[in-house]
């Protein structure tokens, strides 16, 4: 069976990016990188993606007047690698709604939090402060409500009680290394899709249909 094509969107470290690239390199795994694209020039990850000899991409949103106009550059991109699946890796954009619909069902999110817990950013301060004994972090569909899409894998991590926001980020990330890998696997083996034509409700993905092709 071909491989599932994905283009990583990144702005920063890229590690979760590395850790698909090193899944990548099993000749059996269902999905190839075809693209590193980054909004930021400096983004250490492009550097990374390179050492992989992934093709890489900087579409800087400084160059530009509007979101859309940026976005509209980065579909250009997106379309031309040829991907049919497009990861959000820690790419620190807003995306629109148009962008969102657009690559409806072929557009996924890392999150760090066991998600629908602590949507947005500073998940590891507020869930400390809340008191969670259990944290974790979520690959999910995007649709237009903020990390509000159907889940389609997560990993749980334990809380301790000496952990700082910086221990259970390190934490939470080393886990995130091995979810991002396995939930990319589930979609390139069409063990997951979504389907339907409205937001959460009308989905192939549920958490029984995960657990039992796991
Ligand atoms: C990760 O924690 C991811 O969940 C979040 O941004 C961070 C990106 O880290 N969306 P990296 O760039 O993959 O190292």
């Amino acid at each position: 069976m071909s491989k599932l094509k994905v283009a990583v969107l990144i702005s920063g470290t890229g590690s979760n990016m590395g850790a698909l690239a090193r899944a990548t390199m099993d000749p059996d795994y269902p999905v190839e990188i075809v693209l590193v694209l980054s909004n930021r020039p400096h983004a250490a990850g492009l550097e990374l993606a390179q050492e992989h000899g992934i093709p890489i991409r900087v579409i800087d949103h400084t160059g530009y007047d509007s979101r859309e106009a940026h976005e509209h550059a980065v579909n250009d991109a997106l379309r031309e690698s040829g991907a049919r699946l497009i990861c959000l890796a820690g790419y620190m954009r807003i995306l629109t709604d148009g962008f969102v619909n657009q690559w409806r069902g072929q557009l996924v999110n890392i999150h760090p939090s066991l998600l629908p817990s602590f949507r947005g950013i500073d998940t590891h301060a507020r869930a400390l402060e809340r008191g969670v004994r259990i944290h974790g972090c979520t690959v999910h569909f995007v649709n237009a409500e903020l990390d509000g899409g159907p889940i389609i894998a997560q990993a749980a991590v334990r809380v301790e009680p000496d952990d700082t926001p910086e221990s259970l980020a390190a934490r939470v990330l080393k886990a995130e290394h091995e979810l991002f890998p396995h939930a990319l696997r589930l979609i390139g083996d069409q063990s997951v899709r979504w389907s339907g034509d409205d937001a959460v409700k009308d989905l192939n993905v549920s958490s029984s249909d995960v657990a039992r092709m796991e």
